[in-house]
């Protein structure tokens, strides 16, 4: 049975553990090695994680048999009072499409209501067509394209998507 759960600062390595999994195979046709290396550190490293929980970011993960499958990290009252934002949501890969993903979406879905707020929004590559097409389906419509320079020669090409409650 999958459980979801809050974790703290002191849990944090589960993320990074489960992100360096995960990275390789959801970008290996998308990104250059040296890129989700890089990408990597830049987001998963302990401090930078530690950072993001100082900063507002909520992380969830998604436990079967008390073994960590995967996470979310989101942020409530982004930039504007009624809207919150998904950083990530990333699942070990032997269980995608297992129903987990949109559970840990319904969560944090549940608790921005709790919040009052009104949209979500995310950021996701616009070659990672899976990850657009499960968005999608869970009616996240796409907004805008961007392209962020995020240092070191490398470029985050994105797609901008949002859900209205
Ligand atoms: C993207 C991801 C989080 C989705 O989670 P998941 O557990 O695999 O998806 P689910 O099984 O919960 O699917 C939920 C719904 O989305 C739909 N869906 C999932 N993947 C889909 C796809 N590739 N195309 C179309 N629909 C899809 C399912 O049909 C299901 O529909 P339902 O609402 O009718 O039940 C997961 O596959 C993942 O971790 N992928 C790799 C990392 C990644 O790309 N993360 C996003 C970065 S922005």
């Amino acid at each position: 049975m999958v459980q979801l759960r809050q974790i703290g600062k002191e849990e944090l390595s589960i993320v990074q553990s489960i992100a360096n999994q995960t990275w390789p195979s959801t970008f290996a046709n998308i990104l250059s090695t040296e890129q989700i290396d890089y990408m990597l550190h830049w987001m998963y490293d302990q401090p930078q994680l530690e950072s993001q929980v100082e900063r507002g970011h909520t992380f969830l993960i998604a436990e079967e048999n008390g073994t960590a499958i995967g996470f979310a990290g989101f942020e409530l009252f982004y930039l504007e009072e009624s809207k919150s934002k998904l950083h990530k949501l990333y699942l070990l890969p032997s269980y995608h499409g297992k129903g987990i993903g949109k559970a840990l979406l319904q969560e944090v879905a549940r608790r921005m209501r709790e919040a009052g707020q009104q949209s979500l929004t995310l950021n996701v590559n616009k070659d990672n067509q899976k990850a657009i097409d499960f968005y999608r389906s869970q009616g996240f419509v796409e907004v805008y394209k961007e392209v962020i320079d995020i240092g070191n020669g490398f470029v985050m090409d994105d797609v901008v998507m949002e859900l209205n409650f």
